[in-house]
């Protein structure tokens, strides 16, 4: 058994629980706190040390960041705050928390969770996955393997970006029906699929378990399309993985 403390930081909130990184699997409870306003990287790092000392954790650290992280340093936080970027997530946190700490996009630690364990599993060629949350992540594997920081949801189509169309808060913010929010989603899938011909779509994210109430609007589509498997454990198993991603 290869234990990790899996860390997923959401807008509303920060995620954690210990993770056997064999079996994919949560091995203690899920404890959340509130992300912070404004959700500097001071503050989201003593909240994520808060977590470490719930769960009286001393081992290694995966964290999920709704960004793009290179190396460790954070590049991109549209949902969260300017003062992230180019921050050394790594280190800010390694620090922090006083333990060894490995950082990842969100949407990547989920991909991984459900390659591993999940909807992915055994799909050879290439992978897509989407979380459909507040903003829309990516996650693209080339036969199994993670092609890191793709930034689907920031895709623009007729002028404007894929998150700001076919998000789940957009769903929410707009009280979009099924099929108004399924059509979004669709002209996103088609025009991936245009540039990326994958063999299978998996769609992540909060909404993937109402997948039987949007999939008929899908139609479409061409590339077979599942819901997550994870469902709300893929943020934090995936995050964990990144600790050890091969
Ligand atoms: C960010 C991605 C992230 C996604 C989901 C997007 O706005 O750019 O990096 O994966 O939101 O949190």
């Amino acid at each position: 058994m290869s234990l990790v403390l899996g860390i997923d930081i959401g807008g509303s909130g920060v995620k954690a629980a210990t993770v056997d990184t064999v079996k994919g699997e949560m091995v203690s409870d899920r404890h959340r706190i509130v992300t912070p306003t404004p959700a500097t990287p001071d503050a989201v790092a003593d909240v994520a040390r808060q977590l470490a000392e719930y769960h009286e954790w001393t081992g290694p650290v995966g964290i999920g960041f709704p960004g793009v992280v290179q190396n460790g340093v954070i590049r991109t936080a549209a949902n969260l705050d300017d003062s992230w970027l180019d921050v050394d997530g790594d280190a800010l946190f390694s620090k922090t928390i006083g333990c060894d700490v490995t950082m990842i996009n969100d949407a990547d630690a989920a991909g991984l969770a459900e390659i591993r364990y999940g909807a992915g599993l055994g799909v050879r060629g290439t992978v897509i996955l989407l979380t459909l949350g507040t903003g829309i992540g990516s996650a693209v594997f080339s036969d199994g393997k993670l092609v890191a920081n793709t930034e689907f949801g920031h895709l623009e189509l007729d002028g404007k970006i894929a998150e700001a169309r076919a998000s789940s808060r957009v769903k929410d913010e707009k009280d979009l029906s099924f099929k108004k929010w399924g059509g979004e989603v669709e002209d996103v899938l088609r025009e991936i699929e245009k540039l990326f011909w994958p063999e299978l779509f998996i769609l992540g994210g909060g909404i993937s378990k109402n997948f039987d109430g949007f999939s008929e609007y899908l139609d479409k589509v061409r590339t077979p399309v599942v819901p997550a498997q994870m469902l709300n454990k893929a943020g934090i198993v995936g995050a964990a993985l990144a600790c050890s991603p091969s």
